[in-house]
């Protein structure tokens, strides 16, 4: 058994816990919508064909804020093709996903839903093929009153209120060259800088988020958003990250270690944001949008998958990226979510990418039922859960060799001190796939707190890491007690089992 201790004190603490951070993703891809949140006459939808158990799920899992229609989709999405009567909407192809698009659902459609869900809605709009007036046009659809041409189409269209959107994605990975109308940063920043513009005059109330880079790896990564910045620096709210994870080849340890990568992306964008603030003096701060995360086996989409779905031909809501998440996954998600905690000084929003069914905690099956994947666990807990002040936290853990990091520890944590209840509670990962792990988290300032509840996400019996939860076995990786659990002369005790992801509530 290895030894890891943490130490917190309610003086060292890093901000408030964002509750944008637990945002997720709708987009009009594969299955998300269609069959996935949307469904007429499934026998578990209602009136106006939302899948109530898939609804269920999500109030359960807790998103605060859903992006929503793409990803690459809105690249060439027309906004105005889904509002209206829905026999007029015509029928386009998706050249994103190479699918057929029936318009069934847009707009209306999605902040109904969202109001049900109770999730805040964050807009993304098309700067791929479209641009200024396409998007100060939707703005003025959804959020100006009425007695103009716009509002008063939202309202002829069934809503009299208007929607009040806030939160606004400035286009979609525009840097990559899979991107329906991509661009160098250049042409975005001055893009973003106007639309942006156009739209703030519209609603100077709205928040937007400006693209950053699709991934760490990308070869523009780092110029792309000092340049962005550098046009549109006083018009944005936010610049975006994207990032998604996988094993490769069966290399779990530098895999459980992903959240390293993370940190150290999030850092470089943190430094890129703030050289542009200080080289051109402004005084406002830019903060961090990280609207796509998760894990997301990659590799496999792009060499066997997306050549599959191309041969099929043009299809309505296809299968696409329906990846099964198993323990390992969902250890490395509670890790990802720790990363993103650790950061909330400037990581504001993150959306886990996606809902339903497209890489997705909760899967759904046309005509059929809807279950928790092993990934929805950490989310729902961390959601739940991660309330008031994050604490800075100093680890000291034996080291595991990986491939791709070199030394990592071996515990991966975050832990939030909500001062109102006096609740403080620690996320934390053993990374270690044999070992189990002895931990003390030694609590200063914070006197007379006991355990109140202990979980765990691991390995089930008669399991093992790469057990998931299917349709015919949908419970089969859950949180369990973490036995054991207690705090001992100021400092909690516990052991951790070899790859596992805990949760550890003291009052
Ligand atoms: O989430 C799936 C896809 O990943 C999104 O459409 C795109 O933005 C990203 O590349």
């Amino acid at each position: 058994m290895s030894q890891a201790r943490i130490t917190i004190d309610r003086d060292f603490t890093i901000a408030d816990v964002p509750r944008r951070l637990f945002g997720s993703f709708v987009e009009h891809m594969g299955r998300c919508v269609y069959t996935g949140i949307y469904e007429p006459g499934h026998p578990q939808a209602d009136e106006r064909g939302f899948r109530q158990d898939v609804l269920a799920l999500v109030k359960e899992m807790g998103p605060t804020v859903v992006r929503y229609p793409g990803g690459n989709f809105v690249s060439g999405y027309r906004w105005e093709d889904g509002v209206g009567p829905v026999e007029d909407r015509p029928v386009r192809i998706d050249g994103a996903w190479h699918t057929i698009e029936t318009n069934a659902f847009g707009l209306h459609e999605f902040m109904d839903w969202a109001k049900e869900a109770d999730v805040e809605v964050m807009e993304a709009i098309n700067l791929g093929t479209r641009g200024v007036e396409e998007a100060r046009s939707l703005v003025e659809y959804a959020n100006h009153p009425g007695g103009t041409y716009w509002s008063d189409l939202r309202r002829k269209n069934g809503a009299e209120q208007p929607f009040d959107i806030k939160l606004w994605c400035l286009g979609n990975e525009l840097d990559g060259p899979w991107q329906i109308g991509g661009k160098t940063a250049t042409e975005y920043g001055r893009l973003a800088q106007e639309s942006a513009k156009a739209m703030k005059l519209v609603d100077p109330t709205i928040e937007l988020v400006a693209v950053g880079s699709s991934g760490r790896s990308m070869p523009t990564f780092g110029t792309w958003e000092h340049t962005v910045l550098t046009h549109a620096y006083d018009e944005v709210d936010f610049i975006s990250m994207h990032a998604y994870y996988q094993e490769h080849d069966g290399d779990a340890e530098s895999f459980l270690a992903e959240s390293v990568d993370m940190d150290a992306f999030i850092d470089g964008v943190i430094a890129t944001i703030d050289a542009v603030k200080a080289a051109g003096k402004h005084t406002k701060q830019v903060d961090i949008s990280f609207d796509e995360w998760n894990v997301w086996d990659q590799v496999k989409f792009n060499d066997v998958e997306s050549v599959e779905i191309a041969k099929a031909g043009w299809k309505k809501h296809p299968r696409v990226i329906e990846d099964t998440y198993n323990v390992t996954d969902a250890v490395v998600v509670g890790t990802l979510l720790n990363s993103l905690l650790r950061h909330g000084d400037r990581v504001k929003i993150a959306n886990q990418a996606q809902l339903v069914n497209v890489i997705a905690p909760i899967r759904s099956e046309e005509n059929g039922g809807a279950w928790r994947q092993t990934s929805f666990w950490p989310f729902e807990r961390m959601a739940r859960l991660a309330k008031g002040r994050i604490l800075r936290l100093a680890v000291s853990a034996p080291q595991i060799e990986t491939k791709r990091y070199g030394g990592v520890d071996s515990v991966d944590a975050a832990a939030t001190w909500d001062e109102e209840t006096g609740r403080v509670v620690v996320f934390v990962a053993n990374r270690s796939l044999d070992e189990e792990s002895d931990l003390t988290v030694e609590l200063r300032g914070l006197t007379g707190l006991r355990v109140v509840n202990a979980e765990t996400l691991t390995i089930p019996e008669g399991g093992d890491r790469h057990t998931a939860n299917l349709e015919t076995t949908q419970d089969a990786v859950h949180m369990v007690p973490l036995t054991a659990a207690e705090v001992v002369d100021g400092a909690v005790r516990a052991t951790l089992p070899p790859l596992s992801w805990s949760v550890i509530e003291l009052a």
